[in-house]
């Protein structure tokens, strides 16, 4: 592969930062105030019932998950080839269950597996839009509400710019078995596909020794699960993965393309039918992009060059409501 792949920082970690700070704070000062308060905040935060669906707090991750549904041989859903989409990481979109349209009306909503609830996926089908649940597959986050059950000798280096985000052992049994789990609650969830990230731990000092090898062998699990579960599955970036993982995969997730002039990297989903969901973080996202900016991450040459096809969304590095699109239409879905 003629292009060096950069460590990409996962753009939503603010977030999360936000909340490992928050988190603490808060135990700590309900403790200090007394074990009645104390009480009440643990239950307020479990009661946030952070995988939102609505089934009140999570059981403990010690015990089995819970039966996942029969495997089906249906045919999942297939995203086309220019489809629109927006993606919101940052906190969950707020979509009224009596909401008559979704802003902006797109096809495709790519969101946290998590943080969003079954109500939300319910109301945005009902609307006619389908459904990318995210997740990270390849490295540990501690707040997520199975983080309990990796095991030390899974867990490899930081991510650069993310000191709580550590990579993963891809080839771990375990790590594969809790996958696998994310897989069926987002089966639950009724997601239409999932977007598994962080699969390209290679590219990256990542404490584990993992190799190409590895997330190829990783995307092939990953895929034969989520067949298993009749849900769509991408590849998010990865780009010198793609000769080997293509017929396994339904679609790309793609960050930076043309910031780092790879986009061509990309085209053989195009080549193969399958859309290419493709996402730049401009300087000055967040407001109204001016026409040459667009045109620089919308056309089809100089840095752009092999972007014909693609599903291109221009977004803030934190993945929130905001979006501006090639046709220079700025939309924000509320969270
Ligand atoms: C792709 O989608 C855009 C807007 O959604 C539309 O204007 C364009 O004609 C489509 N291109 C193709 C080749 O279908
Ligand atoms: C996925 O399924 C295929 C076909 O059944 C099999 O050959 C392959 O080994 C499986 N991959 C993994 C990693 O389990």
């Amino acid at each position: 592969m003629a292009t060096e792949y950069k460590p990409r920082k996962p753009a939503w970690s603010l977030r999360r930062k936000l909340l490992l700070i928050a988190l603490p704070l808060v135990l700590v000062i309900g403790l200090a105030l007394g074990l009645g308060l104390g009480l009440t905040l643990g239950r307020d935060h479990n009661d946030d019932d952070s995988d939102g669906d609505n089934n009140g707090p999570e059981p403990p991750s010690t015990t089995s998950p819970p039966p996942s549904p029969p495997p089906t041989n249906g045919t999942a859903w297939k995203p086309a080839v220019n489809s629109t989409w927006q993606i919101v990481l940052q906190g969950a979109i707020s979509v009224p269950q009596d909401a008559k349209s979704v802003t902006p009306d797109v096809s495709i909503f790519d969101i946290d597996l998590f943080d969003t609830s079954k109500d939300t996926i319910d109301t945005l089908h009902r609307l006619g839009k389908k459904v990318i649940c995210y997740f990270s597959a390849g490295t540990f986050e501690p707040r997520r509400p199975d983080s309990g059950q990796f095991k030390g000798q899974d867990i490899g280096k930081a991510l650069q710019d993310w000191p709580d985000e550590k990579w993963l052992r891809l080839g771990s049994e375990d790590v594969r078995r809790i996958m696998k789990g994310r897989v069926e609650l987002a089966r639950e969830k009724g997601c239409d596909g999932i977007d598994p990230d962080n699969v390209d731990g290679y590219q990256n000092d990542n404490g584990l020794d993992l190799t190409k090898d590895d997330s190829i062998s990783f995307v092939s699990y990953l895929s034969n699960i989520s067949a298993q579960h009749n849900l769509a599955m991408g590849l998010k970036n990865a780009g010198d993965i793609i000769p080997q993982v293509l017929d396994m995969v339904d679609f790309s997730v793609n960050e930076q393309c043309v910031q780092y002039a790879e986009c061509g990297t990309f085209k053989p989903f195009i080549d193969a039918g399958k859309p290419v969901f493709h996402i730049e973080y401009p300087d000055n996202a967040g407001t109204e992009l001016g026409t040459n900016t667009v045109l620089h991450y919308c056309g089809n040459d100089g840095d752009a060059e092999g972007r014909e096809g693609f599903s291109t969304v221009l977004k803030k590095m934190d993945l929130d409501g905001w979006v501006e699109f090639c046709d220079q239409k700025v939309a924000v879905t509320a969270t």
